[in-house]
């Protein structure tokens, strides 16, 4: 199950304040749902949680309870049980609409864990109360454990050469670009100026890449990144930014491209004068690298060297080289 919604919702809590759900992203959340503070069933599924709240917060979880009840039922549920965690009102069950769990006039017992980034994970509906809190802290400890791997869109993005020349819609360019704008840069600088280039324009970008970078001819897209070294900053000891921070939103790039299937490859090989001429990016802006965008081809089109990279393993040094411990790595 792997959905993400209910973000914006903004409801009161126990204590009258207006809580917007983005205020616990960075943490996993445990968002329950429960019919009616105070009853049996209600009290005893708070209680449990209350119980678990010193073992949910070692793993950087909270549980936040929504219920059809009004603010001031609420607090008055939280201090008689002495409920320390978040409790929320959604009295027009628009919450629990959005989490599918609104019935007749009230909610279904029903519990989200969302992770870090607001994309629930797991999910329990008509939830039995008993043992249900130890359910959900096993489900966080699990989804812990499993966050601490390397993240699998880092792990398998591969600068990969076999493109098809099926078009890619401009939305989803669009999207690439967004999730490239979005990455840090010095002093919030953002130095970064993209071109798409598609089309009569696309293939005059072509014209000018080497016969090596053959395998780029049939993309639908190529994005050109520049930046101007003066709109970033520059710094002692020779650290321009704008280099830097351009590597970073071509990263953010490919991790997007990645997790919509796309193929996003960084390249240096082309002709800068060309490319700059053809796009019409101004003389003094340095064209820092064109990103081969499109869908994955078939890798019998590439030349036998490619073909073995594409479809081997991915190749680095060993990390005692590029790693150090209180010293510069020796490798
Ligand atoms: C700045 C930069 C320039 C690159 N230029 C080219 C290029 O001109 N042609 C090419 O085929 N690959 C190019 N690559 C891709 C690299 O060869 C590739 O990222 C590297 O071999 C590691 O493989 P991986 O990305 O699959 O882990 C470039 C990558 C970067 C980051």
């Amino acid at each position: 199950m792997l959905f993400r919604f209910g973000l914006d919702f903004v409801r009161e809590d126990k204590d009258g304040r207006s809580v917007n759900l983005r205020e616990f992203l960075g943490r996993y959340v445990v968002l329950y749902f429960f019919p009616k503070a105070g009853t049996p069933g209600c009290t005893k599924e708070a209680r449990d949680f209350q119980q678990y709240l010193p073992e949910l917060s070692a793993l950087d979880a909270i549980p936040v309870g929504v219920s059809p009840d009004g603010p001031e039922a609420l607090r008055r549920f939280a201090e008689k049980e002495g409920l320390t965690f978040p409790l929320l009102s959604d009295s027009d069950l628009s919450l629990a609409r959005a989490y599918g769990v609104a019935k007749d006039k009230g909610v279904q017992r029903a519990t989200f864990l969302l992770d870090r980034a607001g994309v629930v994970r797991y999910a329990w509906s008509k939830v039995k109360v008993p043992g249900h809190a130890q359910e959900v802290f096993e489900a966080v400890r699990k989804l812990h454990e499993t966050d601490s791997f390397l993240n699998p869109l880092i792990f398998v993005r591969r600068a990969k050469r076999a493109i098809s020349s099926e078009p890619v819609p401009q939305e989803i360019l669009t999207r690439l670009i967004e999730a490239a704008h979005l990455a840090p840069s010095c002093f919030n600088n953002q130095p970064w100026r993209f071109v798409v280039a598609q089309g009569e324009v696309l293939e005059r970008v072509k014209k000018a890449l080497p016969g090596g970078n053959y395998w780029a001819l049939p993309a639908p897209a190529i994005v050109a990144v520049a930046a101007h070294p003066e709109q970033d900053c520059r710094l002692s000891d020779n650290r321009d930014y704008f280099l830097f921070d351009c590597g970073m939103a071509v990263g953010f790039l490919m991790i997007q491209a990645t997790q919509m299937g796309l193929v996003a490859h960084p390249i240096a090989g082309y002709d800068p004068i060309a490319v700059k001429e053809a796009l019409g990016i101004p003389k003094d802006y340095v064209l820092i690298t064109l990103v081969v965008i499109g869908r994955p081809g078939d890798p019998e089109k590439l030349s036998e060297k490619h073909r073995a990279i594409e479809l081997g393993p991915r190749e680095r040094k060993p990390l005692s080289t590029v790693l150090g411990w209180n010293r510069f790595p020796e490798g």
